[in-house]
């Protein structure tokens, strides 16, 4: 398993996470249960129709892809993970999955009605510069929608699962520079973005996205086993902070829902849409 290098740039990082095949799995097979929850809200706000022409950018292991074929798009999804391909290829034969990156796409100016990126925009370098790309290739009035995890100020498990790595983590284990990963739930900042690109008529709505659980350490699992930021962070960490950071998770979530033996812990998410000019 990888962990973060001192050299490591937040591209190369997130490059290396995504294509881990372990990473892939777990985050289709576990940490995408919440990610799915989305999925609805996103084909939504998008307003596919049967035909409607669908980009999925950052298209993981297909479960947004999926959903547009259910409602009769015609879809094509992109990812640079190879691992993320071969699941998504296998489970949505229907759609067309293509490997590229979301920051330089490939595709003719206005070839789409839609555009959607379930919680793509926190792992790329340059967020303003997908969204100008999602407006390139979009004919003027076809809508862009993506999704992003709410911020530690609401009750969310990754703000239990990060507070615990600030509080007991080790200091010589952090990140390199990068996007926070929760900056497009800003509505000033995805607005003030998305008007620069072209976009129009720009909306957020919540999600009461959340996982059920029965074991209160699951969450912690869920981040270091299948995600590319928390598993960078949580699995070179030395045992006893590692042990302390799912003993804190664990806490919280006792805390703030119940002793179990079941727990429903929340993880929501926004889903900001917009319409190019
Ligand atoms: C958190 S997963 C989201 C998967 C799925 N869209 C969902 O809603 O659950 C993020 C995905 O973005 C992909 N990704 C990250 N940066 C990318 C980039 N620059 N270009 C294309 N794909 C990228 C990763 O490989 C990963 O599959």
């Amino acid at each position: 398993m990888s962990e973060p290098k001192e050299t490591d740039t937040f591209a190369a990082l997130e490059k290396r996470e995504w294509a881990n095949s372990h990473v892939a799995r777990s985050y289709a097979q576990v940490f995408a249960k919440a990610a799915d929850m989305v999925v609805p809200c996103l084909i939504e706000a998008v307003r596919t129709k049967p035909g409607t022409r669908v980009l999925d950018l950052c298209c993981g292991h297909g479960n947004v892809a999926a959903g547009l074929i259910r409602a009769g798009a015609q879809v094509v999804g992109l990812d640079f993970s190879t691992a993320m391909l071969d699941l998504a290829r296998a489970a949505v034969p229907e759609a067309k999955f293509i490997e590229g990156d979301a920051m330089a796409l490939s595709f003719d100016d206005g070839s789409f009605d839609a555009v959607t990126i379930g919680f793509g925009m926190p792992h790329v370098p340059d967020p303003p510069q997908v969204i100008a790309e999602a407006r390139r290739v979009l004919r003027p009035g076809g809508r862009l929608a993506f999704s992003v995890w709410c911020g530690p100020e609401v009750d969310t498990a990754l703000g239990y699962v990060f507070g615990a790595i600030g509080e007991h983590g080790s200091k010589d284990i952090a990140l390199p520079p990068g996007p926070g990963a929760n900056d497009y739930a800003d509505p000033t900042l995805a607005f003030n973005v998305l008007k620069a690109a072209g976009f129009t008529d720009c909306r957020q709505s919540m999600v009461a996205s959340e996982w059920q659980v029965t074991d209160p350490g699951a969450p912690y699992d869920f981040f270091r086993e299948g995600t590319a930021r928390g598993g960078a962070m949580l699995r070179p960490q030395p045992a006893s902070n590692a042990a302390a950071i799912r003993a804190a998770v664990v806490s919280k979530i006792l805390e703030k829902h119940g002793q179990g033996p079941e727990w429903r812990v929340p993880i929501p998410a926004i889903v900001t849409s917009a319409v190019a000019v």
